[in-house]
């Protein structure tokens, strides 16, 4: 404690003190001040750090085939112009996931790729011009009949369109057929 004096230097250390003090108390207000941001700014880090995180393992269980389904199917793919798809050829479209079949009579079906008995993807064999099923040796014919089990009916149908000479799958409508008939064909 200073004592007041008659003179000014009591006075100028009183004031001294005072505003050594004074400064001592913002100085701790400043760091208190500091901490509160910092101790804010771990908070919203933390919390950004768990929706990313959050979002990685969402992304994570969501089962992989569903998304690719979700991007390739219901959507209509343009195969192109028909002149361009020689008599009693198969096409493969990958990112349909279907084949275009143009028969000897010209006429279009667009069939999947995946086998009806246990969904095994069917490659078309040319040399023997069938489907033939590398799991379990199901044998299709260009039309998707089969011609050997265990497959149990022939391979899904996706609609085709041909508009203006254009060719065109809409792999969001699929058909199951028990037998092959001529109305399953597409004509220009
Ligand atoms: S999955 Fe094709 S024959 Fe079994």
């Amino acid at each position: 404690m200073v004592s007041r004096g008659g003179d000014g230097t009591d006075l100028a250390v009183e004031f001294k003190i005072i505003m050594t003090k004074d400064k001592k108390e913002k100085s701790a207000q400043s760091v208190e001040n500091r901490r509160g941001f910092l101790k804010k700014l771990w908070i919203g880090l933390g919390i950004v750090a768990l929706v990313e995180m959050a979002g990685v393992i969402a992304a994570y269980l969501r089962p992989k085939k569903q998304k690719a389904d979700a991007e390739i199917l219901g959507r209509i793919i343009t195969a192109g112009s028909a002149d361009n798809f020689e008599k009693d050829s198969v096409t493969a479209f990958r990112r349909g996931q279907f084949y275009l079949i143009c028969l000897d009579d010209g006429g279009f079906m667009a069939l999947s790729r995946k086998c009806t008995h246990l969904g095994c993807t069917v490659p078309w064999v040319a040399s023997e011009k069938k489907f033939i099923c590398p799991c379990h040796s199901s044998v299709f014919d260009i039309s998707g009949a089969v011609v050997q089990s265990p497959a149990p009916r022939p391979l899904d149908t996706f609609l085709v369109m041909i508009e203006n000479g254009i060719v065109k799958v809409d792999t969001g409508k699929k058909t199951k057929r028990s037998t092959f008939e001529s109305s399953q064909v597409v004509y220009l």
